[in-house]
Formats: C-alpha cells, structure tokens, sequence
C-alpha cells in the first residue's frame, strides 16, 4: 500500500489554518481516508501546554519549548494514534502546526538554535511531504482574533509582525530540505482553498 501524504499547515494566529486544513480534508476524502490533527495535540503532554498558553499554569519559556517538543514526539510515534503509524497504513494527515512553529514562536523568546536541536529528533522521523503556509498581514490576524474573542499568550501586533519574520527566516534556511509553498490567505476563504486545493494537488500528481 502506498504510503500516505502528510500535510501540515502553518501561519500566525488567524491566519485561517483550522478552515483551510478542514476543506482541504474534505476535498482530498474522495481520494481516500484522511486524519486531521493538530498541535499543541490531544494528549495529556496538549493538554499541559494549552494551560500555559492561557495562563493558567506558570511556565518558562525553556520549558515551554520543551514540552512543543515532546508533545510533538508522542505525535509522531504514539502506539495508537502516532502520525508514522496512520502515514504507513495509507492514510493521508494533515496538521495544523510543526516543527516550524516552534522555531517562529518559541525561537523569539528562547535562543533558535536550542529550539532546533529539540525538534532534530522530529525532523529525522518524519518531515512533512508539503507545508502550506498562509499568508496574512499581521494587522488582518489580530482583526481575525479579535473577532474569535479570545488572547493567548503570543497573540499582539508587535508579537504577530515578529512571529511572522521569524517564520520566513526559518523557510529561507531549510529550503534546500523542506517542502514549503506560501499561499496568501488575505481574501476569501473560498479563493484561498482553491489556491490551497491547486497545491496540495502538486503531490498527487497535479501540476506545479
Ligand atoms: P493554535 O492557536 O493554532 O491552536 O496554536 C496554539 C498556540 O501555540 C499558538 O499561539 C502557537 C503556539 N505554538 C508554539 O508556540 N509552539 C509550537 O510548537 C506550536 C505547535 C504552537
């Protein structure tokens, strides 16, 4: 059985991740079964993490970095639920956020280099077939979060710019290794999926 493809999908905070991975999920289901999933996970090593992230439980941003990097290994090689296992038994899966978030988020607040030997493990055992990243300018994400009602941790306009930076700085140094195409996610949701279909389609076969 061929091996299925991993997706995973990156951007600042409403950047439009969560809709745009849900209707490419729906749209690649007629090819065959498809897992989404996301980061920070489900887990108890998630669950963990979302407490900080609200404030509700005190953390450094060293162990912050470290838990992302732990949660995403359980991710990845959990018995059950692992992404390896469901990519080798056929299954397509898209994620919303990996390694790269760490480095654009936690590589603001802790030294980069750090971050990226924590995540060497996750990027010898599985490196994504694509990530989408979208675009959004930093001032449209806030607009978006603001609607959502809701504040994390890293959620404010100079933050976001930073987060964003950071982003691109990271593309440009892995871009002999990692598959990343930048889709811009400032119009229509629909306008964005057709762009988001138009690249994920380049792994089945479709056209560049
Ligand atoms: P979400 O809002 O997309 O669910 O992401 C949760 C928050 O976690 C978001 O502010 C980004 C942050 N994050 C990190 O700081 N490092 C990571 O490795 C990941 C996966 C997320």
């Amino acid at each position: 059985m061929a091996r299925g493809k991993f997706i995973v999908f990156e951007g600042t905070d409403g950047s439009g991740k969560t809709t745009q991975m849900k209707l490419l999920g729906e749209y690649l289901s007629a090819r065959g079964p498809v897992h989404l999933t996301h980061e920070p996970t489900a887990s108890p090593y998630g669950a963990l993490l979302r407490s900080c992230m609200a404030g509700k439980t005190d953390a450094d941003e060293h162990v912050i970095a470290l838990l992302f990097a732990a949660d995403r290994i359980d991710h990845i090689q959990n018995a059950e639920h692992g992404m390896a296992g469901l990519l080798e038994a056929g299954v397509t899966v898209l994620c919303d956020r990996y390694y790269f978030s760490s480095f654009a988020y936690n590589g603001g607040f802790v030294p980069l280099e750090w971050v990226v030997e924590l995540n060497r493990p996750a990027m010898e055992m599985l490196r994504p077939d694509l990530v989408i990243y979208l675009d959004v300018s930093p001032e449209d994400a806030m607009a978006r979060v603001a609607l959502r009602g809701e504040r994390e941790r890293y959620e404010d306009l100079a933050r976001q710019k930073l987060i964003r930076e950071k982003y691109f700085e990271v593309f440009e140094r892995f871009k002999a290794t990692e598959n990343v195409v930048v889709v811009q996610s400032g119009s229509t949701p629909e306008a964005t999926q057709r762009e988001v279909r138009r690249v994920a389609e380049t792994l089945f076969g479709g056209k560049a």
